[in-house]
């Protein structure tokens, strides 16, 4: 693989799954599920999940849902891009290619862990770039979360503006 290979993005595969287990347990910061989990992800939420590729490797994923009692909110679970791939906008595609993807989703939810400066900026800048402001509210402190986790910040991002990636 070389970098200059082009970036393919679009929706994951099954197969996928145990690239996304590898690059979450890799990046050190997420919540690593089973790799059955992100198999079974691939299979039933590969509509609201993205991956990004260079030639066969898998580089970075975004794995998502609808809100079941609000199918217009898209929650964004986990991002994230093998070292190697980072601070060249791939994250940024992935969730631009998601919500290109969806174009009933009028607001994007996710948490963001205060610390994680890369994390906050990749919102910010997707937040900036269709329009929409950044509400933060505690979702669950660690009281809910078992006392061993950091609290999840909960970031909701709206109205998502659709005129704008087009101007
Ligand atoms: C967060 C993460 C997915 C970003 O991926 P990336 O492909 O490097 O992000 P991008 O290149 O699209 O950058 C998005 C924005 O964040 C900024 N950014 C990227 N890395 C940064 C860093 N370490 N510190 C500050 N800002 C950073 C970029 O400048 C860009 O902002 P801009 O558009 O205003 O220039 C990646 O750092 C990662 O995988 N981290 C480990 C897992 C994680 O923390 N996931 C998020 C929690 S769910």
């Amino acid at each position: 693989m070389t970098t200059a290979e082009r970036l393919v993005i679009g929706r994951p595969e099954i197969a996928d799954g145990i690239e996304l287990h590898r690059i979450a347990a890799a990046s050190q910061v997420l919540d690593v599920n089973t790799r059955y989990a992100y198999v079974l992800w691939c299979r039933d939420f590969a509509a609201t999940s993205a991956v990004a590729r260079r030639g066969d490797n898998v580089v970075g994923f975004v794995t998502g849902y609808r809100r079941p009692e609000r199918p217009d909110v898209l929650f964004v679970w986990q991002v994230a891009v093998d070292a190697a791939a980072r601070g060249g906008g791939v994250a940024g595609r992935m969730l631009d290619d998601l919500i290109a993807r969806l174009p009933d989703v009028t607001a994007v939810e996710t948490t963001v862990t205060d610390d994680n400066a890369a994390s906050r900026a990749l919102f910010a800048a997707f937040a900036a770039r269709h329009g929409a402001q950044i509400e933060r509210t505690e979702l669950f402190g660690n009281d809910v979360l078992g006392g061993q986790h950091a609290p999840e910040i909960l970031h909701r991002i709206s109205p998502i503006d659709r005129g704008m990636m087009q101007r």
